[in-house]
């Protein structure tokens, strides 16, 4: 082998023992390393990489966000930077893997994500009363709005959330259908002030 080879050949090993392609993936959605990578061991949340807290997260929502990343419908904006860092890792998916995976963080333990945002509660209650319509009095999820839980999931994220949901990064992709809900909601908080406030809020709820 030449030294080139040789190169190639240790950094090809580098890569494979620290990310797998989306095939890999496909073929092998079980490796536990996949997710985790991004998500965290025990699927908390990664704030260093902005990826949400998995554990906990119903079949129904994880099966809509698999899909609709895969679909391009989320994580596309140009400008929704964490999207297309996910983007990419549903792409590839089969039907079959994402049934699997759905599966297999059901199986994970339910890890309520640490308290990290200070904000007013006492006006993001007023704020939260019309979140509650969809999203549940305590913030715990409404399968039949499609509304996911909110209370338990990184304060971090749900905040970047919001703020695209504003922006328009997330939700305006035209056969995003739940996605359109929510922005149509969104304004109501105003601005990046009530954004935090209502986050507050959220964070006082039993998880
Ligand atoms: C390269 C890092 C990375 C990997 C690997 C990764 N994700 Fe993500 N994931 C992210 C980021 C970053 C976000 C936040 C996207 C956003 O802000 O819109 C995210 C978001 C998600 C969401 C949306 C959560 C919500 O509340 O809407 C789901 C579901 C998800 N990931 C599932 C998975 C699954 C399942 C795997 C393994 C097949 C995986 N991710 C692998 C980085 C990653
Ligand atoms: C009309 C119903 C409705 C109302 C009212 C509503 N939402 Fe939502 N919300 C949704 C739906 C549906 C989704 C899932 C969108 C998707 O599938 O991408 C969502 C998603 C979210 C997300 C992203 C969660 C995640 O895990 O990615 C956040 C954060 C959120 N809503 C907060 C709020 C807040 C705060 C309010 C009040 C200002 C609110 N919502 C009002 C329907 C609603």
């Amino acid at each position: 082998m030449s030294v080139n080879r040789i190169v190639v050949f240790a950094i090809s090993l580098l890569f494979s023992a620290a990310i797998l392609s989306a095939e890999e993936i496909a073929r092998e959605p079980y490796n536990d390393r996949y997710c985790m990578t991004c998500h965290g061991v025990d699927g908390r949340g990664n704030e260093g990489v902005q990826a949400p807290r998995l554990a906990g997260m119903p079949a129904w929502y994880l099966q809509r966000q698999l899909k609709n990343f895969r679909a391009g419908i989320r994580g596309t904006h140009p400008q929704d930077i964490e999207g297309l860092a996910m983007q990419p890792m549903a792409a590839k998916l089969s039907d079959e893997s994402i049934a699997d995976i759905v599966a297999w963080v059901g199986s994970w333990e339910t890890i309520a994500a640490e308290r990290t945002i200070e904000g007013d509660a006492a006006r993001g209650r007023n704020f939260y009363s019309a979140c509650a319509l969809c999203h549940g009095d305590n913030a715990e999820g409404n399968e039949a709005m499609g509304a996911p839980a909110l209370a338990g999931q990184n304060d971090w994220y749900l905040l970047t959330q919001l703020k695209n949901f504003m922006a328009g990064y997330r939700g305006s992709h035209a056969e995003d259908i739940y996605g359109a809900q929510m922005r149509s909601m969104v304004n109501t908080l105003r601005n990046e002030a009530g954004i935090i406030n209502v986050v507050a809020y959220i964070n006082t709820l039993p998880r």
